[in-house]
């Protein structure tokens, strides 16, 4: 049995050593690229935090409206957004957090915005109408209760975090 010799011929080796040199610049160049235009998709948002919102000695029995602003990283993209809720101690001396956004459509609702109805959340756009723990009023526009924001509180200073759904069965404080 003869053993044919593999010979790379010079020309051969010339092919597979600039090949290989290439690649290996092209990788080079590319890798930077790919990551400067994938990594703000990778980034983990900051969904999850909580923002200092108000000093807990402000809030009463009546719901008042508190704003304030995050930042928003969307991919390239970073802004401020200022965000709101509605607040009160219910009467088990409980904060109660809401979300000002309107169930039916998404308007912004207001507590008192209806002189009829002075103890209710009320939504301009449809008249839409919620009681002061959130829940819809029946026969009104919108279809589920307001939402809740998480909150801890922490040295005297309530934190707002996400909303969650707000499960409320009866209207009341
Ligand atoms: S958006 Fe609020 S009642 Fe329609």
């Amino acid at each position: 049995m003869s053993e044919k010799k593999q010979q790379v011929s010079r020309r051969q080796f010339l092919n597979y050593s600039l090949t290989g040199v290439g690649g290996f610049m092209a990788a080079s160049m590319l890798a930077p690229m790919v990551r400067f235009a994938i990594d703000p998709v990778l980034q983990a948002t900051g969904g999850g935090d909580m923002h200092a919102v108000v000093d807990v000695s402000e809030i009463t029995t009546e719901p008042q409206r508190f704003d304030w602003t995050i930042e928003q990283v969307d991919a390239w993209y970073t802004s401020n957004v200022t965000k709101s809720a509605w607040v009160y101690k219910d009467e088990n001396d409980e904060i109660v957090a809401l979300s000002p956004t309107c169930k039916h459509l998404g308007c912004a609702v207001n507590w008192s915005g209806n002189p009829d109805y002075p103890d209710q959340f009320f939504c301009p756009c449809h008249d839409g109408r919620y009681y002061k723990n959130g829940l819809n009023v029946p026969n009104t526009p919108p279809n589920a209760a307001l939402d809740l924001f998480e909150f801890e509180v922490k040295d005297g200073t309530l934190y707002l975090g996400n909303v969650v759904e707000n499960t409320v069965q009866e209207g009341g404080a």
